[in-house]
């Protein structure tokens, strides 16, 4: 009898491909016909995996007249950019995890596919195995979403919660969290907030139904953040996570950013510990939802770029158009606010040699630079007679408090201001 199934090409047998391949590859619907990856000779942790489909040359894999779904999971632009546009120019569809192509080069590459009649899925790009994309592109259609924030890296979530909950070192957990297949190949993405910044790139064009440009997107890693920040925010109530958070104002103005931030506890999102992503929206007329899960490691993934390859595969011979609503519909561009320009709480930690009427004088300077104080406490005195004090602010504006930090510094009783960590504000 013929052999009707879909034929896939896979481009990368890592993590994610693994994954893929192992849940994948005795399914009735699809079958893999070539896999290409970097070194056949790698050893690789698949019970049985047929060595004939591997090839190291991912063209053979684009210029296949036979496969239908060319499933990208290499990461990075060079090659996956130009593996992509020729495979869509030879009429297939792409499934993808790659966010930092879509952040990069998103509005070319589904041009190329709508030139093409062909659809790009990529559910695993933005929080792993949480279904968010189909879900905004579907049921949440009639929405309009005014407001998203969001954990979505799990690396960096992994490593936040182990330091928070067992006081382990930084390096350390990073290291676990490249064992287990969070991490990007160079994690620099991760813990410098890249990763999550492609990410909300993507997530808010496709919520906001306007394109948001990577490079205009406020982007802050956690490499500075101190075990003594985290103990002083759980005193104060609060959790530090990296969030990502992407506002639209009222005259249609976007606020894109990805920075530490102090979360309530009595917030959703301080409770998202270790691997776990979750995407908190608020529209209209949904409301408020969050929707939670893995967001990051080679089960989970997997699971989001199988449930692309899946929709595409059932609907291959059914109509001449692909899933209309998973398509790019928009053109206009957002424009985006500076960071300069926008409100928010701070939580500042300033070192102060333990003279009479620091305080004080911290006060006053924030006073004469338009900033009040919603706390300013301090919290010891070390050995060398140095005190650390803990400031939280009223919400204030960003250059008003940089300026202010400029002037505190400059003060002969502060040897340094720390840390400056935003506050969530809730609604
Ligand atoms: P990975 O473990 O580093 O795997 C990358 C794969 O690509 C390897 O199999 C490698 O081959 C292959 N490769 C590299 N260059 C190639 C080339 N020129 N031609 C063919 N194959 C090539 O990466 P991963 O963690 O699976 O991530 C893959 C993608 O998914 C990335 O875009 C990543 O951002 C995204 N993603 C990852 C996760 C996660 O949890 N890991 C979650 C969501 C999204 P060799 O095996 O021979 O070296
Ligand atoms: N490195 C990414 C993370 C993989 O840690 O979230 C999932 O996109």
């Amino acid at each position: 009898m013929e052999n009707k199934k879909i034929k896939i090409g896979l481009i990368g047998l890592g993590t994610v491909g693994s994954g893929v391949y192992k849940t994948l590859r005795n399914n009735n619907l699809v079958e893999f016909k070539k896999i290409a990856v970097r070194d056949k000779s790698k050893p690789r942790n698949i019970d049985s995996l047929d060595m004939s489909l591997l090839t190291e040359n991912a063209e053979e894999i684009v210029n296949d007249p036979e496969i239908q779904i060319v499933v990208e999971l290499v990461g990075g632009i060079h090659p996956a950019f130009d593996l992509i546009k020729t495979a869509l120019k030879n009429g297939k569809h792409i499934v993808t995890a790659n966010k930092e192509l879509l952040a990069k080069n998103g509005e070319e590459l589904f041009n190329v596919a709508e030139e093409n009649n062909c659809v790009v899925l990529y559910e695993a790009a933005i929080a792993g195995g949480i279904p968010i994309i189909m879900p905004i592109k579907t049921i949440l259609a009639g929405n309009k979403i005014n407001k998203i924030e969001a954990i979505l890296n799990g690396t960096t979530n992994y490593i936040l919660t182990k330091m928070d909950m067992q006081g382990a070192p930084y390096e350390d957990v990073l290291k676990e969290s490249q064992m287990l297949g969070y991490a990007e190949a160079d994690p620099t993405g991760d813990v410098e907030g890249y990763d999550a910044a492609y990410k909300i790139t993507t997530l808010a064009t496709i919520a906001f139904r306007k394109r948001i440009k990577v490079d205009k997107v406020y982007r802050e890693g956690i490499s500075k953040i101190r075990t003594a920040d985290m103990k002083a925010a759980n005193e104060l109530g609060y959790k530090i996570k990296l969030i990502a958070s992407a506002k639209l104002d009222k005259n249609g103005n976007a606020d894109v950013r990805v920075h530490p931030m102090l979360v309530s506890k009595k917030s959703t999102l301080a409770h998202i510990d270790y691997v776990t992503n979750a995407v908190s929206l608020s529209g209209y007329p949904i409301g408020d939802i969050t929707l939670s899960g893995p967001g990051a490691g080679e089960f989970p993934t997997a699971s989001s770029v199988i449930g692309d390859i899946l929709a595409i595969a059932a609907e291959i011979g059914t109509t001449d158009y692909l899933l209309p609503m998973m398509r790019c519909h928009h053109h206009e561009t957002a424009n985006m606010i500076d960071i300069e320009d926008t409100i928010n709480k701070y939580y500042l930690s300033i070192n102060a040699k333990n003279n009479k009427g620091v305080i004080g004088k911290i006060g006053t300077i924030c006073a004469d630079n338009n900033i009040s104080l919603a706390s300013i406490v301090q919290k010891c005195v070390d050995q060398d007679n140095t005190a650390n004090i803990t400031v939280i602010t009223e919400l204030c504006r960003e250059k008003d408090l940089r300026r202010t930090i400029d002037v505190i510094e400059q003060d002969e009783f502060i040897n340094k201001v720390e840390s400056i960590i935003r506050v969530q504000t809730l609604n």
